[in-house]
């Protein structure tokens, strides 16, 4: 009697679960597109891949094996086809984010803020950029440059303290990077920085909890529905009130200013007085959450990702040593001044090879760029037709080793290939060049690429040269495998260097 009392109940499950599993694996539409088994009955073997901190190599892997399309969860496939770009990210398609973006959204004093990045809906997307769009502007550079300056002034004087002048301790670039980017955002966000750079270590684990924050998006975005049972749980909110510091310095910065208590820089307008000014202008959309989730957005989607692309251009270099000498004999070259400027950077050819290609050989952004299909279906080039609500992404990292648009030794760092060989006419090269561009996902593609790539790059065109110019680095473990951290953004851990003050300088 008590066995039958549990048998039938847990037969009743299992069945629910075997027809479940059935369904997700002859999922109509998606049934013939190939990839790992256990891919095809649940997303959990998404997330546990993710969980491993490894998700790009993973998906690059599949494409090697399977092709360019490939199915990864019962709804979800993965496209690695630089002609399928435009089609999923594009302009045209327009496509709706997917319920991926559920845990990127950070709730502050029991609301949520509705982020740019992790609006789904194409419609609720454009209202939300309107208002701020010319906050990131390239005219919007000009006054960033004296932020950027003096961030990389503070910088080059911190590491000459801490390293350079006391002789061959041993330097993690990738947390001082990481220092330099998160106050960097926090001065032309709020005109305040974190602290991180005068301190010399991760002030309240802000970065830390950004990690955290990072692993929990890319790994909870497999599976959204645990973001409900997790951090979007009331009960379990109010249970667990551990404070998130950087949702915190943000809100704290804000009533300041609004109060008077804290005042923007002087001589250049921040984008907190932007998104104020958004304020006044659309009152109906920038809202005091939305407010918030601008500056918070900033935050989040500037520091890690320009800091991990920071890291992995110098281990290119590092990796590299002919290419390292021939930037640095470039930089000595043109007798510069520190901290070079943007608009001297963009002079230098190399240098720009060097960034280009180390982005490409080492694209930042780990996940797949995931969309929805709409009503209309999606026909790729392949042929296969993809139904109405398939979750379809592209990753930059098998993109970016097509051969058939970035040549044979795509796996290869080569900055050669963003300069035009001895035999090739301009036509040709040119021609070479604007295909490259056209398969180049750093920095996203379409309606949603990223609106900070501008400062970005005027962060990274700078403190580059500006590094090189004045201090000769060397990898501490010229041995050590290269350590890799993948929440969202493709991190390089302890990337030790020694650094010595150069002889050369201005
Ligand atoms: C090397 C550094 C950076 C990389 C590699 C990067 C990469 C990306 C990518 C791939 C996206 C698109 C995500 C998607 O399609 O779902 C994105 C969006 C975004 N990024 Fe960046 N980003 C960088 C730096 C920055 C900076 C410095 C800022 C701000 C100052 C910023 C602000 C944003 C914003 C606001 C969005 C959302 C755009 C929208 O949805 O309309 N990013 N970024």
């Amino acid at each position: 009697m008590v066995s039958s009392l549990v048998l039938v109940p847990a037969g009743f499950i299992f069945s629910l679960l075997a027809f479940r599993l059935m369904a997700n694996y002859f999922t109509p539409g998606l049934r013939t597109i190939p990839g790992p088994f256990w891919a095809r009955l649940s997303d959990l073997w998404r997330f546990i891949d993710a969980c491993k901190g490894k998700h790009e190599q993973t998906i690059a892997r599949l494409h090697d094996q399977y092709g360019p399309v490939v199915r990864i969860g019962p709804k979800c496939i993965s496209v690695a086809d630089p002609a399928a770009i435009d089609l999923i990210l594009g302009f045209k398609a327009n496509l709706d984010k997917t319920d991926s973006v559920n845990p990127m959204i950070n709730a502050h004093e029991g609301e949520y803020l509705p982020m740019l990045i992790s609006a789904k809906d194409s419609k609720l997307h454009a209202r939300l950029k309107r208002p701020i769009a010319g906050a990131y502007s390239l005219s919007t550079l000009l006054s960033l440059e004296s932020v950027s300056d003096d961030c990389i002034n503070k910088f080059m004087g911190r590491i000459r303290e801490e390293f350079a002048a006391a002789g061959k301790r041993t330097c993690a670039i990738d947390r001082w990077l990481h220092f330099f980017t998160f106050d960097f955002i926090g001065q032309a966000t709020f005109s305040k920085d974190f602290g991180f750079l005068d301190a010399g270590r991760d002030v309240n684990n802000m970065i830390g909890t950004l990690d955290l924050q990072f692993l929990y998006i890319g790994t909870v975005g497999a599976m959204p529905w645990i973001d409900n049972l997790l951090l979007k749980n009331p009960l379990l909110l109010a249970l667990i009130k551990t404070p998130n510091h950087l949702v915190e310095f943000t809100a704290e910065r804000i009533r300041n200013r609004l109060s008077g208590r804290e005042k923007g820089h002087p001589g250049r307008q921040d984008f907190l007085s932007r998104f104020l000014d958004a304020q006044k202008q659309h009152p109906d959309v920038v809202t005091d959450i939305q407010l918030a989730a601008y500056a918070n957005t900033n935050v989040l989607a500037a520091s890690d990702t320009t800091a991990a692309a920071l890291t992995a251009i110098i281990m290119c270099l590092l990796r590299r040593r002919d290419a390292y000498v021939k930037l640095q004999a470039e930089i000595d070259s043109r007798q510069l001044e520190f901290p070079v400027s943007y608009a001297v950077a963009q002079t230098l050819p190399y240098l720009d090879a060097v960034i280009k290609e180390a982005l490409r050989f080492f694209p930042t952004t780990g996940i797949d760029l995931e969309r929805k299909v709409g009503p209309a279906r999606l026909v790729l080039p392949t042929g296969q037709t993809l139904p109405a609500g398939t979750i379809v992404g592209v990753n930059p990292w098998p993109v970016h080793r097509d051969e058939s648009v970035f040549g044979e030794d795509a796996d290869e760092f080569n900055p050669e290939r963003w300069m035009r060989g001895d035999s090739e006419t301009e036509s040709g090269f040119n021609e070479r060049v604007r295909n490259m561009q056209r398969a180049y996902m750093t920095f996203g593609y379409g309606p949603r690429a990223c609106l900070g790539k501008h400062i970005a790059y005027m962060e990274i065109y700078k403190l580059i040269p500006t590094l090189l110019g004045l201090y000769d680095l060397t990898l501490a473990h010229p041995n050590r495998p290269l350590n890799t951290w993948t929440g969202v953004a493709v991190k390089i851990l302890d990337l030790d260097v020694h650094i010595l003050e150069r002889k050369v300088t201005k």
